[in-house]
């Protein structure tokens, strides 16, 4: 039966097994989907996975840089996310992709309808930031700001995004100095839900807004997702659910050829809790 797997550490929470596996049955796919907690060397988990006939792998925190590096070939996307979720073989060639951002487009498309001539500002210039600004600009937006606690960073983040003829309306600043330019949607990349904190800008800034989505997911509404809607109550708001789902969809699709669909997903990880 074809293997496929997450690597992570940790990965004892990762949902990837049941998204993955409520796929294969959907679709009718024979195949297995397992989680691996690496501990090890990556490269050398890597390797004996895909030699040992594995068919396809995800990757997780904190490997996702490595898995950039041990690929042979890189997707145009992964190349400028800087990082890969997603691990395949091709005529004996390791292959690295990354969904992530395509799994966010698919999950505000879904949700909020085309992105066309939006204007979206982000919270936060990490990696999970880096990853969708491509296939923001891809899905047709029209500017996107970013903005983070350390400014330094945003502004180093979309320098290196100067060479890119397609993604040349960005701009980024500190939190303290966001351009209120009517933004359409917020889209909260920091990590700062992890530990229930709300990135810090100008209350403002919510007034004529129409979405927000944070990446973040949880049981409960997000801290962020509550900021929101407590200073502007007609905002259409969405955790990141979504989006974890998107992303594998968009995974299995590269290794199965198969589109499978995601709504149904949610709904059951929403009921598993
Ligand atoms: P990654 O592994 O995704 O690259 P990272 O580089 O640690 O992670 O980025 C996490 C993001 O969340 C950064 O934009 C970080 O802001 P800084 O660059 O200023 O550190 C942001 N972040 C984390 N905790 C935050 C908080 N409490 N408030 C606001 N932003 C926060």
């Amino acid at each position: 039966m074809d293997r496929y797997v997450v690597f992570g550490n940790p990965i004892k929470h990762s949902r990837s097994p049941f998204i993955h596996n409520m796929f294969a049955q959907q679709t009718q796919q024979d195949m297995v989907y397992e989680k691996c907690l690496v501990e090890g060397d990556f490269l050398d988990v890597v390797k004996s996975f895909f030699g040992e006939g594995g068919k396809g792998a995800n990757v997780t925190l904190p490997f996702k840089e490595q898995a950039f590096s041990v690929a042979n070939e890189l997707t145009e996307r992964a190349r400028l996310a800087g990082a890969v979720n997603t691990l395949f073989l091709k005529n004996e060639s390791l292959i690295g992709d990354n969904t992530d951002g395509v799994g966010l487009v698919y999950d505000l498309i879904r949700q909020f309808g085309p992105l066309e001539k939006w204007r979206v500002l982000m919270l936060g210039a990490g990696g999970a930031a880096r990853g969708c600004i491509a296939p923001l600009f891809s899905a047709g937006i029209s500017h996107l700001h970013i903005a983070n606690r350390t400014e330094e960073k945003a502004k180093s983040l979309i320098s290196s995004f100067s060479a890119n003829a397609s993604c040349q309306n960005i701009s980024a600043s500190g939190f303290g100095n966001i351009p209120n330019q009517d933004y359409q949607i917020i889209i909260n990349s920091t990590s700062a839900s992890v530990s229930g904190d709300v990135p810090t800008i100008d209350d403002s800034l919510f007034d004529k807004l129409i979405f927000a989505y944070d990446m973040f997911y949880s049981a409960e509404s997000t801290a962020f997702i509550e900021k929101v809607t407590k200073e502007n109550p007609s905002v259409k708001v969405s955790d990141g659910m979504g989006m974890l789902v998107g992303q594998a969809a968009e995974s299995f699709y590269l290794w199965r050829g198969v589109r499978p669909e995601i709504e149904p997903v949610i709904e059951a990880l929403k009921k598993k809790g």
